[in-house]
């Protein structure tokens, strides 16, 4: 991986970078396009990482389609797909880790420890055989974005980062890799998580400033489906994730809900709300 990446830079090529756990679907190539915007060519990994999953998590389960993935990522212009084996990857546990620091307070954090240092730890790594010149993270994950972030700047990775926004299926539900554990009618549920923060930006707009209101609002609306399981809806600082009492226009409002087996976050800038984000038409027929 590592000679492919040198030979590109030696060529004068800048390489661009998307790191994934694959299952890929448009949101992962949407950052491929933006990576392949900034760089002159493209390498994406596939890696589910243990690392970053917790013992009662669904690293068993997480869903896998290599060939399917390897069509995708090629016909979208990846030119080199790096598909590390867990052995070769982790050898044994490592020692040293990545810690996160602060800014794991809120938000995921909380409810699944460990999980940033698993992903700082895997990222590190990542960054080091691939080297890459450009990085791509979605907006979806924000706090993870926002700790990649924090990592780059304060450990002087020499790679810049870009944030891509959120693509949603045409109802608004975000993509993700678990909506493919959602079972027809918990899929038609789903669709709430995004209507609920848009129900938090409506207030917002409608002169609601006060975060305690708009988080009581996105509440109101998830406590329609009495089969979502809220664990959290947060109206945070985007640059330290903490909590705000006054909301302003780029607060983030941030959820994640379990809905049956499967945990489903999603946010948006507060200010902007859905708008900000691409819906994709609805035909695609995506998982
Ligand atoms: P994964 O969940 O496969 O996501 C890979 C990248 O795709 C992340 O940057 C994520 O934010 C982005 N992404 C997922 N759904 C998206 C959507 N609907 N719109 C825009 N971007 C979206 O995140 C991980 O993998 C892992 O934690 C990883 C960073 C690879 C480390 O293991």
């Amino acid at each position: 991986m590592r000679a492919w990446s040198r030979a590109a830079r030696a060529d004068g090529r800048r390489v661009g970078f998307v790191p994934t756990m694959g299952f890929l679907h448009e949101g992962h190539l949407r950052l491929v396009d933006r990576a392949a915007t900034g760089s002159d060519t493209v390498a994406m990994s596939i890696f589910v990482n243990p690392l970053q999953f917790g013992p009662q998590e669904d690293l068993g389960s997480y869903p896998r389609a290599l060939e399917r993935d390897r069509q995708l990522a090629t016909s979208r212009g990846v030119d080199c797909l790096f598909v590390p084996a867990d052995q070769a990857m982790y050898p044994r546990p490592p020692l040293v880790r990545v810690s996160p620091g602060t800014l794991t307070a809120h938000l995921c954090g909380p409810w699944r420890p460990g999980h940033f240092e698993g992903v700082l730890t895997v990222v590190a790594k990542l960054f080091h055989i691939v080297e890459p010149d450009l990085a791509v993270f979605g907006r979806k994950d924000l706090q993870q974005a926002r700790i990649i972030r924090s990592m780059v700047d304060d450990l002087n990775f020499p790679v810049t980062i870009e944030v891509a926004s959120i693509i949603r299926e045409a109802d608004g539900l975000a993509l993700s890799s678990r909506n493919a554990y959602l079972k027809p009618v918990e899929r038609e549920v789903a669709v709430l998580l995004s209507q609920a923060l848009e129900e938090g930006h409506r207030r917002y707009r409608g002169g609601t400033h006060d975060a305690r209101e708009v988080v009581a609002a996105v509440r109101q609306v998830l406590s329609r489906e009495a089969t979502i399981l809220v664990q959290y809806v947060e109206a945070v600082d985007p640059d330290t994730l903490a909590p705000v009492t006054t909301a302003t226009d780029d607060t983030v409002l941030a959820l994640a809900a379990f809905i049956g087996k499967t945990r489903l976050i999603d946010n948006i800038i507060l200010g902007v709300g859905l708008g900000a984000d691409e819906r994709l038409a609805a035909t695609a027929g995506t998982v």
